[in-house]
């Protein structure tokens, strides 16, 4: 996911120490990094620019999660460093988990970039930044284990549109899922924001007009499991329901395996949690959840959703599937059809394993061998298109009702559109709400009636 910063909320210092344009690429948690980051240099008098051509330092910061991901990420950074000719480029920075992962190999292959900042490190950027100015820094490549997460203090710039927000609740992971390299990227322990501090960063957001909470982690059901505060999600959530003005509060990554029923209880009675719950599966056969090391079997899965429909019928669910993992076979995909076709979860992410190295399915994968790319191809494809039918049923069951959409501007699609989403819907990842009718401000929550149903999207008119 690229983001772009919003120019508005970026740009202003009047003291010029430096002028920074800021690329953030890959998932809400590197966004937050970034936007930290930005509010560190803002408040050190840097210029924050949206136009890369007068900027004197550029900084991409990065993700290397998949594939396609490091992919995007060599690509900004040849793009950003033809500013050196083109416009007033002097320090190419990278930062981010490609650093965290590749540092070495990069400085070597990228001699074009000043600077290389790692996860750990990315609390220093105005330090590093002015050092280097200076002339006193003696090498280009900075990486540390992560240990730093921001507090309400640090300074942030919520780039995004002004109504929604991502709250980093805790960063870290302990899961060592067989596929995964982000513990690598982010730290093997996790690490929690005590509930005061999260709370004192909402209300802060929310004063500046955010309506919609995005609590984000790598993991949110480990939140509070360092035990630095004694603190859980249930306390967390029972907190930021106080908030006044706060509308919705979504919760994002939340792993099947250890969600309490004292945190399904809250979810169910409180009216801002929204019913919607980001739950990554990976996949619905348990010889390979075994081999991915979920920890989890097919069979809890089930139990798990049927619980929570069971205390909030009109749960909203998302899930992500991987395809072609080391040992999937015909059977094993097979199975895992037949799960997501039984589940008719609204929003489902098919991802086509990516090879990681170090990781322990990469090893795996050395032992047994890959399935083949035209395979986990035609897997996704078939799975995308089995999911895309139930998305379109679950939507076509939302034409004639009245709901609660949070508007977010003109559509994409055509200026003669509103658009926005319900609580069934989060930021980029899922549809939209398209509007034809009636008119209302950015931000504003309107009552929605559906008209249509289109196979991602919906269509509405608004409604007194
Ligand atoms: Fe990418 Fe790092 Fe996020 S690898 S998905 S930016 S944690």
């Amino acid at each position: 996911m690229t983001t772009k910063l919003n120019p508005e909320k970026i740009n202003h210092s009047n003291t010029l120490q430096s002028s920074v344009y800021f690329v953030s690429l890959g998932c809400p948690k590197n966004l937050v990094d970034s936007q930290v980051m930005l509010g560190l240099l803002k408040s050190n008098k840097f210029q924050i620019t949206e136009e890369a051509e007068t900027a004197d330092t550029i900084i991409i910061n990065t993700c290397s999660f998949i594939d396609s991901a490091k992919k995007e990420s060599i690509d900004t950074i040849f793009e950003m460093s033809r500013f050196r000719e083109e416009g007033a480029l002097k320090n190419l920075v990278v930062s981010g988990c490609m650093v965290q992962r590749y540092a070495k190999e990069l400085e070597v292959e990228m001699p074009e970039v000043d600077l290389f900042i790692g996860t750990g490190e990315y609390h220093r950027v105005v330090e590093l930044l002015q050092k280097k100015a200076l002339g006193k820094l003696k090498t280009k490549t900075f990486v540390d284990i992560p240990t730093f997460i921001h507090t309400a203090e640090t300074p942030r710039i919520n780039t995004g549109l002004n109504h929604s927000a991502f709250l980093k609740i805790s960063e870290g992971c302990v899961r060592n899922c067989s596929f995964c390299i982000i513990p690598e990227l982010r730290g093997h322990k996790v690490r929690s924001r005590s509930v005061d501090s999260l709370v004192s960063e909402a209300k802060k957001l929310v004063s500046d007009g955010v309506k919609e909470l995005n609590l984000v982690a790598q993991d949110l059901t480990h939140y509070g499991i360092d035990n630095n505060y004694n603190e859980t999600l249930a306390d967390l959530l029972r907190a930021l329901v106080q908030i006044k003005d706060l509308h919705w509060i979504r919760l994002h990554y939340a792993y099947p395996d250890n969600f309490t029923d004292e945190v399904i209880d809250i979810i169910a009675k409180e009216e801002k949690i929204v019913k919607y719950l980001d739950m990554p599966i990976q996949y619905g056969d348990d010889k390979v959840l075994k081999l991915m090391n979920r920890r989890i079997t097919t069979q809890q899965i089930r139990e798990r959703i049927e619980s929570l429909r069971k205390k909030c019928p009109e749960m909203v669910f998302r899930t992500n599937i991987i395809v072609g993992h080391p040992g999937e076979t015909e059977e094993s995909y097979q199975n895992t059809k037949q799960f997501l076709a039984d589940l008719e979860l609204d929003h489902v992410g098919v991802f086509k394993y990516s090879l990681e190295e170090g990781t322990p399915s990469f090893r795996l994968a050395e032992k047994i061998g890959s399935v083949p790319e035209e395979q986990s191809q035609k897997r996704y494809n078939e799975l995308m298109e089995l999911q895309q039918s139930i998305s379109w049923k679950k939507n076509k069951a939302m034409v004639g009702k009245t709901i609660y959409v949070l508007v977010e501007g003109l559509s994409r699609e055509s200026d003669l559109l509103l658009q926005g989403r319900w609580a069934g819907q989060a930021q980029e990842i899922d549809g939209v709400i398209l509007i034809n009718d009636g008119d209302a401000k950015v931000g504003e929550m309107v009552k929605v009636e559906i008209t249509e149903a289109l196979p991602y999207d919906l269509l509405g008119r608004i409604v007194p």
